[in-house]
């Protein structure tokens, strides 16, 4: 059997290998993930006076940006000839871990919050015949056990506590760099678990320091109103939010997640699930990128700025050349449930052109 990687120079491994933990013993296991687009976005940037670009992930293998983390991880696990992979997920990473184990060849278990999951990202993972543990519990139940359980057995856990997760998510911010030329002013993302702003900060600094850039970015973290533990600095016990991916009151990478923030003079902030919402039809209507809940909280967390003085930082007195970027990270596809309740039943037309050009109304 052949087992290079999807093509030969495609995947995060085969664009970033000098940056990433692996060895010629390392067998490569990849979908052809990374190397997403970075959308400017004109009606945004109109909305909020500054040039603001989109790190569409949702257009990964798996619709997320979990694929970049997931191809190291799985590939260093098949490296420690590991038996099996396990992970705890909000969705998106078991859909990932799911797609990879099949690729590598290796049984796959998730455990999964009990009817939690949005529709999308449980079929990934069904698809792709993983073994799906549905806990009556939350994410951070979930997490919990599967700690637990990757030190008794000879399981490799591919959560984002996994080193090698946070190594392949940072090429992301090696991506933003080579795309703009230079490091953006501020960097959004949606926090959960909180590995995805680690990783980027991790992946700025150390281009920085080879001097691939000149400048750092501010990173700022969005967390939804019902699921801040960060924010509030303390842990919630039941996080509530219909951003699913993001419904987590404990995150494995807190401290991590705080010293990106200080150490970039950044910023940690929530916004509501109406914010949010608000924000994923806005981001489809005006700029064409569909995402799911979760990825549309910075875009959330960016009108928030744009019309506060006292949010954690208004845009309105950032320098007018600054450059934004904000991370979506997973596709709409994946978690259909609420757009779906707002589409009208369709009323069927006649199959004539009067019919139909009656019913375009233009
Ligand atoms: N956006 C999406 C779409 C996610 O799936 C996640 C995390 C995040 C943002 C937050 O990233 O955890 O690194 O702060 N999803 C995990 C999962 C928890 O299990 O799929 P983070």
């Amino acid at each position: 059997m052949h087992t290079g990687t999807a093509t030969s120079k495609s995947g995060v491994i085969a664009r970033y290998r000098e940056y990433l933990p692996v060895t010629d013993s390392t067998p490569i296991i990849s979908l052809g993930e990374g190397s997403t687009p970075l959308v400017f976005c004109p009606r945004l940037s109109e909305h909020v006076g500054r040039a603001v670009f989109v790190k569409n992930e949702g257009a990964n293998p798996t619709g997320s940006f979990k694929d970049r983390g997931m191809t190291v991880a799985v590939s260093k696990a098949m490296e420690r000839n590991a038996k099996a992979l396990i992970c705890a997920s909000t969705g998106n990473t078991s859909a990932s871990a799911a797609a990879y184990a099949a690729r590598a060849g290796i049984t796959c278990a998730v455990v999964l919050p009990a009817g939690k999951i949005a529709m999308g990202k449980l079929l990934q993972a069904f698809a792709c015949g993983a073994k799906i543990i549905a806990l009556e519990g939350n994410f951070d139940d979930a997490l919990r056990i599967v700690r637990e359980l990757g030190e008794q057995r000879d399981l490799a856990i591919v959560n984002s506590i996994n080193p090698d997760r946070i190594a392949g998510q940072k090429t992301a911010a090696f991506e933003v760099v080579d795309d703009l030329g230079d490091a953006p002013d501020f960097h959004l993302l949606p926090v959960g678990n909180a590995g995805n702003i680690s990783a980027y900060w991790a992946g700025y600094r150390e281009y920085h320091a080879r001097g691939k850039s000149a400048k750092l970015p501010a990173m700022i973290g969005f967390q939804a109103a019902g699921a801040a533990p960060i924010f509030y600095n303390r842990i919630v016990e039941k996080p509530e939010t219909v951003a699913s991916a993001i419904r987590i009151g404990n995150p494995a990478s807190w401290k991590q997640a705080c010293s990106a923030i200080a150490e970039s003079d950044g910023a940690i902030d929530l916004v509501t699930d109406e914010e949010i919402l608000a924000a994923q039809t806005w981001l489809a209507q005006h700029e064409g990128i569909f995402v799911e809940p979760a990825s549309a909280a910075p875009v959330a967390g960016l009108f928030k700025c744009r019309d506060s003085e006292e949010t954690a930082y208004s845009i309105q007195k950032v320098p007018e050349e600054s450059k934004i970027v904000c991370t979506v990270t997973g596709h709409g596809l994946k978690d259909p449930d609420i757009i779906t309740a707002q589409m009208k039943e369709l009323k069927s037309v006649p199959a004539t052109l009067n019919d139909v050009r009656r019913a375009v109304g233009l």
